[in-house]
């Protein structure tokens, strides 16, 4: 297999798990490069389901080896309690997995003023998992963040940790008149997780470059998606990492020049979690309806996803940044039910359509979308294991999809299964 980078074309959960764990079969390292426990990647196989959030979705098939990239932000309890909750299961991760010992580490406080700050914005809120993450990336930028490698060294590790603590309780008590953390509380706790997870610690980035010195081949695991990318999304409604395929290289010491094939995964439809702009977006009735069907529930927090037509524009901005070669259409199986289904092909916006992906928010916020409208199919695509038995609207569909977007689509998911995948042309 060549070294597939694979990311989210929309806002995430596009059904990224359950492909990374498909094209898993193929590859000998699977690497999860940006973002953190914010993310929920489902791995459905034969009536089992495992959620992960930090650890590669390719982890439930044995043998391969899983790294988390630098570019990762841990919380170290998250993933402590996902290792010991997979071992539970039967799956192996006591060898064979790695942690960049270049990750920054996500605390409590992290945490707390991700809550905090989001009670504080009220409506202004973006809506975050809570997870800390974009509190730990601020330190990571500022360049005061606590690595893996510093959290190994018990002396290094009080140092920084007394040094922020400054700052943090400055923010804590004055502006949320919360009480100050004392760093023994921290410490402790923090330094047995550390004594867990030293045995995994590695300096990622050469043990990925021997692996491709050595032929071996690397799928990077994309978490959220393009539309939530810090500096291609719909800003500041994002996360604050890049999941672009950028991402994939800075976030694990890998150079683009490894890189031979870029995925981008899109449902049928679209969905998002949390606050900010979406254009085709349903009323209450059909969101309900679609939501429904297709489970559209976090994989993370089990909120509500929001959810819409699918969307050429963002899928054409999609394409632009990542380089994507080719494209992954999931959920097809979800529009089964739906008599009319409808595609946007651009915004319309005080007389001026737009094809591309408008950098304002308040022009993407008043823009109408335009739509194209097609017949439903209205049978069930589940048990359909060839592209040539999908109904011939289903066809009809993904035929214009893909010429609006220009990308070629190879792969189709009609059902949460390992097995209910299509595969249109062999990406490998
Ligand atoms: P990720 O974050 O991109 O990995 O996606 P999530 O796991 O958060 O959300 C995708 C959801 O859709 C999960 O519940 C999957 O089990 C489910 N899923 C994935 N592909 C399909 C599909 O083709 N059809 C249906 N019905 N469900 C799917
Ligand atoms: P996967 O990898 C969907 C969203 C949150 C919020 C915004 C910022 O499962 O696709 P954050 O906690 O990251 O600061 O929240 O990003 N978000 C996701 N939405 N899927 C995800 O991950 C997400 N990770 C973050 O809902 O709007
Ligand atoms: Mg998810």
């Amino acid at each position: 297999m060549p070294n597939v980078v694979l990311v989210g074309a929309q806002w995430g959960d596009e059904g990224k798990g359950k492909l990374i764990d498909f094209l898993t079969v193929k590859a000998d390292y699977i690497v999860r490069f940006q973002g953190g426990n914010n993310a929920g990647h489902t791995v459905k196989i034969g009536g089992d389901k495992f959620i992960l959030h930090l650890i590669p979705s390719g982890i439930l098939h044995k043998g391969k080896v899983c790294v988390i990239g630098n570019g990762v932000v841990v919380d170290p309890q998250a993933l402590l309690k996902e290792m010991d909750e997979l071992t539970a299961k039967g799956i192996e991760v006591d060898r064979n997995f790695y942690v960049s010992e270049a990750c920054h580490i996500i605390f409590p406080y992290h945490r707390q003023l991700d809550l905090l700050k989001e009670a504080k914005m009220g409506l202004l809120r973006i809506g975050t998992t809570g997870r800390g993450i974009g509190p730990a990336y601020m330190d990571k930028f500022s360049r005061v963040g606590i690595r893996l490698v510093d959290l190994l060294d018990e002396k290094v590790f009080a140092r920084k940790l007394e040094a922020n603590l400054e700052e943090k309780n400055q923010i804590l008590t004055r502006i949320y008149a919360e009480q100050p953390v004392r760093a023994s509380e921290i410490l402790e706790p923090y330094l047995a997780f550390a004594e867990r997870l030293r045995k995994f610690s590695a300096n990622t980035s050469v043990l990925l470059n021997d692996a491709l010195q050595k032929k071996k081949n690397i799928l990077f695991e994309g978490a959220q998606g393009t539309l939530l990318d810090i500096d291609f999304g719909t800003y500041p409604f994002v996360t604050s990492s890049n999941p672009t395929a950028g991402g994939a290289c800075t976030g694990t010491g890998v150079g683009p020049t490894a890189i031979d094939t870029v995925i981008g995964v899109a449902k049928a439809y679209t969905t998002r979690v949390g606050e900010g702009p979406f254009p085709t977006e349903f009323d209450e009735e059909l969101s309900d309806k679609i939501r429904k069907e297709g489970g559209e529930f976090g994989a993370t927090t089990g909120r509500p996803r929001r959810c819409g037509w699918f969307d050429v524009v963002i899928l054409r901005h999609a394409v632009a940044v990542n380089g994507l070669d080719s494209i992954a259409i999931t959920k097809l199986d979800v529009l089964d039910i739906l008599p009319k289904i409808q595609i946007c092909t651009a915004y319309r916006h005080k007389g001026k359509a737009y094809e591309h992906f408008p950098q304002s928010m308040d022009i993407l916020r008043e823009s109408e979308p335009v739509y194209e409208e097609f017949d439903g199919w209205q049978c069930s695509t589940k048990d359909v294991k060839k592209y040539d038995e999908l109904p011939a609207n289903a066809k009809k569909y993904l035929a214009r999809l893909e010429k609006l977007v220009g990308v070629k689509i190879k792969i189709i998911s009609v059902g949460a299964e390992r097995g209910e995948t299509l595969f249109l042309e062999s990406i490998f």
